[in-house]
């Protein structure tokens, strides 16, 4: 495993790109509402990076076709923005990345439309959460799974699943850099957080079970149950003293 570490100048420079795609984030979040269109919504970020001189650090990703990943409901991750209309009731997860000056920053939020399903809206706050508690647990001296264990530890304890099939990641000059960061896993293995590293955490939790598949469009993450799934994630730096979100507007 090659994990790089940022120098302060590297951070610097993060701390941009970051905060750019945190910016698109909010603002696309803003316009969820009924009758808005996915695709209208991945048309707003291309505006939005394109105003920043920067670029869509998705669009092009092995061929992804869009800036951002739009999922709905029992889409987990990955749905690709197009003609779907987003209804009330929608729980809608929003993911962008945003590369600027050669570094990305990568976040994703979860809104929800009208929703008043108890059950989906303590999905939503579980989630966010296991993403806060991770970041807490990213300081300096710990190790990777402790990470991870913050994610699977909150989400399970309210009865929800965390997704096995996809993680976190090591981010920075490229989109997914080392170490890979599960949901899931027992406190105090993997190697140490040290100054300089730069992760997205990102937790995906579900209702029902953990299990997912991935649609015929090769991209589209569903879960198997048919059951909502909710996704939210920050870039974060390890500094001397803890963790700092980079990916906040
Ligand atoms: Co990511």
């Amino acid at each position: 495993m090659n994990i790089p570490l940022k120098s302060a100048a590297e951070l610097d420079a993060m701390r941009v790109s970051c905060r750019m795609a945190a910016e698109v984030l909010a603002a696309v979040a803003a316009a969820v509402a009924p009758g808005v269109t996915t695709g209208e919504l991945d048309l707003l970020a291309r505006r939005l990076i394109e105003e920043r001189k920067a670029r869509p650090s998705f669009l092009g990703y092995r061929k992804y076709p869009a800036a951002m990943c739009i999922s709905v409901n029992d889409e987990v991750i990955h749905g690709i923005p197009g003609r779907r209309v987003v209804q009330p009731g929608d729980v809608v997860s929003l993911d962008v990345g945003v590369l600027k000056d050669g570094f990305h920053g990568d976040c994703a939020t979860t809104v929800m439309v009208g929703v008043t399903d108890p059950e989906v809206i303590r999905l939503v706050e579980v989630t966010r959460r296991a993403l806060a508690a991770a970041v807490a647990a990213a300081a300096p001296g710990a190790r990777l799974s402790d990470v991870s264990h913050a994610v699977q530890s909150i989400a399970e304890a309210s009865g929800c699943s965390v997704v096995r099939e996809f993680v976190g990641h090591g981010v920075g000059r490229h989109l997914h850099e080392d170490p890979q960061v599960p949901n899931y896993g027992k406190p105090g293995r993997g190697p140490l957080l040290r100054p300089g590293m730069t992760l997205a955490i990102e937790p995906m939790v579900n209702l029902g079970a953990g299990g997912v598949c991935v649609l015929d469009d090769g991209w589209t993450v569903v879960t198997k149950d048919g059951r909502p799934s909710a996704h939210f994630e920050h870039t974060v730096a390890v500094l001397g003293e803890g963790s700092e979100i980079l990916t906040l507007a």
